[in-house]
């Protein structure tokens, strides 16, 4: 069976290692030696000031939000994943959605002025596929209407822009280590920041608002990631340029495959990309679906990544439909990538969507 993702495994030799130390200090959490290491390795890998390391992605959105007390509306994306708005649910802050642009499949900053409303307290938005977003202009209008903008930047592990770590834009960016990531502590994420008092406040809330044995000087919760976690981290993030070689390698074999027939994402000029999807855009949903069923009549697992639309959600109470997303959210089809996936695989996939391409003309 092929899978879009595979979860990363790293040397098992080196990972005992970490464990016989886990086993020697018995420390197996509260922000333990492999938690600090892993903190530092990764601020300096990532190029950035502040990185707090958290349970997982999700949880390093809703900490955020608290942090920065977001409160009343919020004006964010319709394509993410669903954390993306569950989290702002959860915390009782209404999520406001503006459409994403046609060719990106980012948020439109166009669409998003005219949604702000006096009880507006941020924008948050998703790196899609980690194709960063229109930064500039985001942080144009936020300073404009005095908002916050957090970036949903789980996809985002290393990708630059303009030369730069993307995750420097922003008042915070959160990251997802779930397994299925290019880098993953199994389950996990991490909060960064370049403001120095922010960074002490989320690793006070992350920790119940402990400040020592008898001293609790803020509201916090559990969000802590654990030493076991760590070491997995640890040693994935020594293998990092293997896996993004290996992930390179898989994207541009089908990228040559497909270029001439297959709609993609337009990806940000002035970016990198660190290849942890492959997107296709079909001409309709039926389309996609066909082909789909194909590949999965194959044992091949390619996703719906994301769908559907998170206007469409249960739990969301917006009349506006926001028919691009819709739209993009009912043709995208993501393949299988990971490091070690084999180039005839990816050739076999690609002439099964291209022979159904060549049906449909
Ligand atoms: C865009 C986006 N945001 C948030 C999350 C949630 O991260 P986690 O699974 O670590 O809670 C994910 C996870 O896949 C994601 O893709």
């Amino acid at each position: 069976m092929i899978a879009v993702t595979k979860s990363y495994l790293p040397n098992k030799e080196k990972l005992f290692r970490y464990i016989d130390q886990i086993y020697a200090s018995c420390q197996l959490t509260n922000n333990g030696p492999l938690v600090q290491a892993l903190e530092e390795k990764l601020a300096k890998h990532l190029e950035v000031r502040n990185l707090i390391l958290v349970a997982n992605g999700t949880l390093a959105l809703q900490v955020v939000y608290k942090a920065m007390n977001l409160q009343g509306s919020v004006v964010t994306t319709p394509f993410s994943f669903p954390a993306t708005t569950s989290s702002l649910v959860w915390e009782f802050i209404k999520p406001i959605f503006a459409d994403i642009d046609q060719r990106s499949w980012n948020i439109n900053p166009k669409e998003i002025e005219k949604l702000i409303q006096p009880n507006t307290s941020a924008i948050v938005a998703t790196h899609i596929f980690s194709n960063p977003c229109e930064v500039e202009a985001i942080q144009k209008i936020a300073e404009h209407y005095h908002l916050k903008v957090i970036y949903d930047g789980a996809h985002t592990f290393g990708v630059r822009y303009q030369g730069e770590s993307v995750l420097k834009w922003g008042d915070a960016t959160t990251l997802s280590f779930h397994a299925t990531k290019l880098f993953h502590t199994v389950e996990g994420g991490a909060i960064i920041t370049n403001d120095d008092a922010l960074a002490e406040k989320i690793r006070l809330m992350i920790n119940f608002g402990i400040a020592g044995p008898e001293k609790i000087i803020d509201l916090g919760i559990n969000a802590k990631l654990n030493e076991f976690q760590a070491a997995i981290g640890l040693c994935i993030l020594d293998e990092i340029n293997h896996i993004n070689q290996e992930r390179k390698k898989v994207w541009h074999c089908y990228y040559e495959e497909l270029k001439n027939t297959c709609i993609f994402q337009m990806r940000n000029e002035f970016s990198t990309n660190n290849y942890s999807y492959f997107p296709i855009l079909f001409e309709n949903e039926n389309k996609m679906k066909e082909i789909q069923k194909k590949l999965n009549d194959q044992s091949i697992f390619p996703r719906r990544y994301f769908y559907p639309s998170l206007d469409e959600l249960p739990y969301i109470k917006q009349e506006r439909k926001m028919m691009i997303a819709r739209d993009v959210a009912s043709r995208v089809l993501c393949l299988p990538l990971y490091p070690g996936l084999a180039l005839d695989v990816i050739k076999e996939i690609s002439h099964m969507i291209k022979n159904e391409y060549v049906l449909a003309y």
